[in-house]
């Protein structure tokens, strides 16, 4: 079976030759390339290399190298038919059906590429030609003098309505192909096709290897009805799966020193692009639409963390915000986009123009981890001045850390964007800190600890224990009963809530259902909350007995006696105090575990000290009495 070129080439770019080597051979990342010992002979050091942005294997233990269809043939001696099938199966593309149009269309298609090769020609001569003389003033004024069109192959469309179809016509067109390229437009009455563009600079649009498929034609008169005008979708030319300049941006990062660092930049405009390329930095755009998931895609190919940006304008942080929404989803270990916004609402062509291309290098280096640009976008969209506001802000965070399809990444977003917002603006000061002898037990543990000490206690530790863990009952049981009444008080903790629970089994369901309910609604009543528990089987009679206990904590329970926003306060120092007993108990039944049985061990002694004072604190009138100290220190 025959394949053709765009179909061969669909594969390569949607699958990266260290992904489908590395499945194969065990590949180690070493500057812009990939290094692992050679599939083909025995060596024991590595010389066999993989590029990514050439999308080739280069062995020099035995001289091969070549693409990933030719790793295939070569390591599992497959046929090229063969190694085609299984890699377009990898990235998600049908196999062309096999059709006798197949190879008319492919010959068609190569013919639109042929005519659009000789349209790009023709409008580069055109723009040297005594027609052109406003087009040449106007990219002399715009910078852009003579030296510099033809690395962009900048044209000029004269203005006669059939200058280039006769000239194509000339040189053997039919009408309807020049329609089909693009170039022509057929008018809906039937009558004759006419050039598409007319008086205007022509920036030839390629494809990423540098083949014309389109054109966008920029107006020099500020009265035109479109300042750019862009080709049609064609059978060469799919907006969302083309980016503006980015033959030459990979050209760029090739060239790049290995190990170097070097930015891949997308920016909004035909002029931008070649602002930031003549500045040699790899610039791309996508062509007046916003861009899509296929272009992202693309990107990725090119560079783990492309950056963003916008102008810095209002219409700029938009089109940010629009991005990252599309992006998110998309995020994956090691794939994500940097923003950068340029200084004072200007676009990089200015930039370049006023300030020179290191003002321009610089300031597409300052950028912002797409993480931060994701957490100022959601603080700033609304006001964060009332509790309620706060949990929405909240809730907001969640459901973006949650769309992002890969879990361990959503997971390490959730993290990150609420580590963000408890900096936000410290409501709840936390009253105890863990201390140096639990930080110490832990180093120890993972430093090895003493393995060969068998497990097991003493009657008396595990009485003490027992003791112990009873001891914040009453707070529990407080704690969980202004939840059911307030879950409002979940709001600020709700992590937390959820990791920890109230410190015994009933109350840890208690809690889950909490949350649960927190997180279904926002706005929860008491009674609602009620309602659905008792349906849950925690009865009325289950919550006499919470009552009950929860009496019993006096003091230790100040929020019980409080109402509103500090009533929430309280609350949250106290949950914080119940965990940070909670980790102080665990730690101590480690020790006791892992630690040689010595009763004089300084790491188990203190432990408890600290942990029998955290529990005299608790037990005292402590919102009346201790200040707060440093932050917690929250075990993981
Ligand atoms: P801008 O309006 O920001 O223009 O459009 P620009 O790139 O700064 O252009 P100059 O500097 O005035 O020449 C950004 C991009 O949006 C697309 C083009 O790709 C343009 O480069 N666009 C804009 C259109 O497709 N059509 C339009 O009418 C305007
Ligand atoms: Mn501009």
């Amino acid at each position: 079976m025959r394949f053709d070129e765009r179909f061969l080439d669909e594969i390569k770019t949607r699958l990266r030759p260290s992904d489908v080597i590395g499945k194969s051979v065990k590949l180690r990342k070493q500057g812009r390339e990939f290094v692992g010992l050679s599939p083909f002979t025995k060596e024991k050091t590595p010389s066999f290399y993989v590029n990514d942005d050439k999308g080739q294997f280069f062995d020099f233990s035995s001289g091969k190298s070549g693409d990933i269809i030719t790793f295939l043939q070569e390591t599992e001696r497959l046929t090229f038919s063969e190694a085609v099938e299984r890699l377009a199966a990898e990235a998600g593309i049908a196999l062309p059906a096999v059709d006798p149009r197949a190879a008319e269309t492919e010959k068609k298609r190569q013919g639109l590429s042929d005519w659009l090769e000789l349209a790009a020609q023709w409008f580069e001569a055109e723009l040297r030609r005594p027609v052109a003389r406003d087009a040449r003033a106007y990219l002399e004024r715009r910078g852009l003098p003579e030296s510099e069109w033809s690395r962009f192959r900048l044209g000029f469309s004269p203005s006669g309505r059939t200058a280039l179809k006769d000239y194509l016509i000339a040189k053997g067109a039919r009408p309807a192909e020049l329609v089909d390229a693009g170039l022509l437009i057929a008018p809906e009455d039937g009558g004759q096709p006419y050039d598409r563009f007319r008086d205007r600079i022509i920036f030839p649009i390629t494809d990423p290897r540098g083949r014309i498929v389109s054109f966008g034609g920029r107006a020099m008169d500020p009265q035109a009805r479109a300042k750019y005008l862009n080709g049609p979708e064609t059978s060469v030319f799919h907006k969302g799966h083309n980016l503006y300049g980015l033959a030459e941006a990979r050209k760029i990062l090739a060239a790049a020193p290995a190990g170097e660092e070097v930015p891949l930049v997308v920016v909004e405009g035909y002029m931008d692009v070649i602002a930031c390329q003549r500045a040699g930095i790899a610039g791309v755009a996508a062509m007046g639409t916003a861009l899509g998931e296929d272009q992202m895609e693309m990107l990725w190919r090119h560079h783990p963390e492309p950056t963003l940006c916008f102008d810095g304008d209002r219409a700029g942080r938009q089109a940010a915000a629009r991005a990252m929404d599309r992006a998110l989803p998309l995020l994956k270990p090691g794939k994500s986009f940097k923003f950068a916004l340029v200084e004072g609402g200007k676009d990089p062509d200015e930039v370049l123009r006023e300030q020179g291309p290191a003002a321009l290098k610089q300031q597409l280096a300052q950028t912002t981890p797409f993480v931060e640009a994701l957490f100022i976008r959601e603080r700033d969209a609304e006001p964060t001045d009332t509790p309620e506001r706060k949990a929405g802000l909240k809730v907001r965070l969640r459901k973006l850390a949650a769309s992002i399809a890969d879990p361990d990444l959503a997971q390490a977003y959730k993290e990150d964007l609420l580590g963000r917002f408890e900096q936000l603006s410290p409501t709840s000061q936390p009253v105890y800190t863990v201390g140096a002898a639990a930080r110490e037990m832990s180093r120890q543990r993972w430093k090895g600890g003493r393995s060969e000490v068998r497990a097991g206690a003493t009657q008396e530790v595990k009485d003490a224990t027992e003791r112990m863990r009873r001891s914040p009952k009453s707070l529990a049981a407080a704690l969980a009963l202004t939840a059911v009444r307030d879950p409002h008080v979940l709001d600020e903790t709700i992590e937390l809530v959820d990791r920890f629970g109230f410190g015994d089994e009933k109350l840890n369901q208690l809690a889950q259902e909490l949350v649960q309910l927190r997180y279904e609604a926002d706005h929860l009543e008491g009674e609602v909350a009620i309602r659905r528990l008792q349906a849950k089987g925690f009865d009325r009679t289950f919550l006499a007995g919470l009552e009950r206990e929860a009496k019993r904590a006096g003091v230790s329970a100040p929020f019980m006696a409080e109402a509103g926003d500090r009533a929430r306060r309280l609350w949250r120092e106290a949950f914080d105090l119940l965990v940070q007993l909670e980790a102080l108990e665990r730690a101590v039944d480690e020790a006791v575990r892992d630690l040689p049985r010595d009763k004089d061990s300084t790491t188990l002694i203190n432990l408890k000290v600290e942990r029998d004072q955290l529990r005299r604190l608790i037990n005292s009138d402590w919102a009346n009495e201790g200040k707060p100290a440093a932050r917690p220190v929250l075990p993981h």
